[in-house]
């Protein structure tokens, strides 16, 4: 593995000081760039695409082509763990993922196995690809979903407003859920420790329906199942720490909550600032995010001017990885993600005095 020239993503994750903010975003590889769309118009479906490591590497690399990014995330998506395990996924025009065979009956849920990871070959084939091609440049980050995220898809068989069939298994039948829960997480260990071996030097959850949950049920339908797959997380590699980052959207109340998990760094959407965030995390976790992805659509100077404000939230000193609060939308023109990314770079020194002054200055 090629030494890394941009670190400035682990440091910032394990809360030691850079020189600026780093910056990602989270779908950064996605239809708000137009030669994502022609890469996905060629491969044919976003399947298809997903599953041929030569073109999802392709992807993963655009949008640091364009802007000065300070990490690559890899190009998948977390359903195909439920892909892998056979409920075959597939997403039709305009619709969000839906599975041929989801979970109707118990049955279904007793049998289903932690996939042969053989299955899953096309994401460790592109994570090699894509640190061949990215020589160091910066870091690339893996990911999964968290279980609970997952099994709402999985007994739902699509999106749907309030999950209510994944809510009646949770009321009519937990101990089924949690097995299920139990069968996703170890799934999900072996698939990112997977990932961390073909060369991933940081992993995140993402936990996007956990925000659902009252706290008690978070912290035992979810938080439980994330800590657990924390806890069988390879943690160093190749003489480095493997950061991971925890992220549950709509998840501001769980703050204190997450920060125990035994993750380095928490994702933190726009419903709380980080000022107020960062007093409810003390110095256990770095912060990722949290501009609102809609502020996007507003001018270059209203850009900066969120940019300036979010900088300020956080405050000076370590720990603030710069991202948004949630995907980035389609509608988003590319120049506007270069204003963001600009002004997360130049603005920031100011909160990184200690590390930009010359030691020989007064
Ligand atoms: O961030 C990145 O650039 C890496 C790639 C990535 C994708 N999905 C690609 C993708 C990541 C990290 C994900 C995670 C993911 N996938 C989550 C968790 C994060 C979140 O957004 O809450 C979830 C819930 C999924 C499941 C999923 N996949 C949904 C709900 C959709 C439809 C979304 C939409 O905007 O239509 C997808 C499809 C998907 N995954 C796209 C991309 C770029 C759009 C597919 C396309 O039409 O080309």
């Amino acid at each position: 593995m090629p030494s890394l020239k941009n670190d400035r993503l682990l440091k910032a994750l394990c809360r030691e000081p850079v020189d600026v903010t780093p910056v990602w975003i989270m779908r950064q590889a996605g239809r708000y760039l137009p030669e994502y769309r022609a890469t996905r118009e060629r491969a044919g479906s976003f399947m298809r695409l997903c599953k041929t490591p030569d073109l999802a590497c392709e992807v993963t690399l655009q949008p640091l082509q364009r802007f000065a990014l300070d990490a690559a995330i890899l190009f998948s998506d977390i359903l195909t763990i439920p892909d892998a395990m056979g409920l075959g996924l597939f997403f039709s025009e305009g619709q969000g993922p839906q599975f041929v065979c989801p979970l109707r009956h118990s049955s279904d849920i007793q049998r289903l196995q932690v996939p042969d990871p053989e299955r899953l070959n096309y994401v460790y084939k592109t994570i090699q690809l894509v640190q061949h091609e990215l020589a160091g440049k910066v870091p690339l980050i893996g990911f999964c979903g968290s279980p609970w995220t997952l099994a709402a898809y999985m007994v739902e068989g699509k999106s749907q407003p309030g999950f209510p069939l994944l809510r009646k298994l949770q009321q009519e039948n937990p101990q089924l859920l949690h097995k299920l829960l139990d069968t996703l997480a170890k799934s999900v260990c072996v698939h990112l420790n997977a990932q961390i071996i073909a060369g991933v030097q940081v992993v995140m959850l993402f936990d996007t329906w956990g925000g659902m949950l009252p706290l008690p049920e978070y912290e035992l339908f979810s938080l439980f199942y994330l800590k657990q797959i924390i806890a069988g997380l390879i943690r160093h590699y190749n003489n480095r720490k493997i950061p991971v980052i925890l992220f549950t959207k709509g998840g501001s109340h769980f703050l204190p909550q997450m920060a125990e998990a035994g993750c380095e760094g928490i994702g933190v959407d726009w419903e709380i600032s980080l000022n107020a965030a960062r007093a409810k995390v003390g110095k256990k976790v770095a912060l990722q995010g949290n501009m609102n992805p809609a502020r996007l659509l507003d001018s270059h100077h209203a850009i900066r001017q969120e940019v300036s404000n979010i900088l300020d939230a956080f405050g000076p000193g370590e720990g603030h990885v710069f991202n948004l609060g949630h995907g980035i939308t389609p509608d988003v023109p590319p120049e506007n993600v270069s204003v963001m990314i600009d002004a997360v770079h130049e603005l920031s020194k100011a909160y990184h005095l200690p590390y930009n002054r010359s030691p020989y200055a007064e």
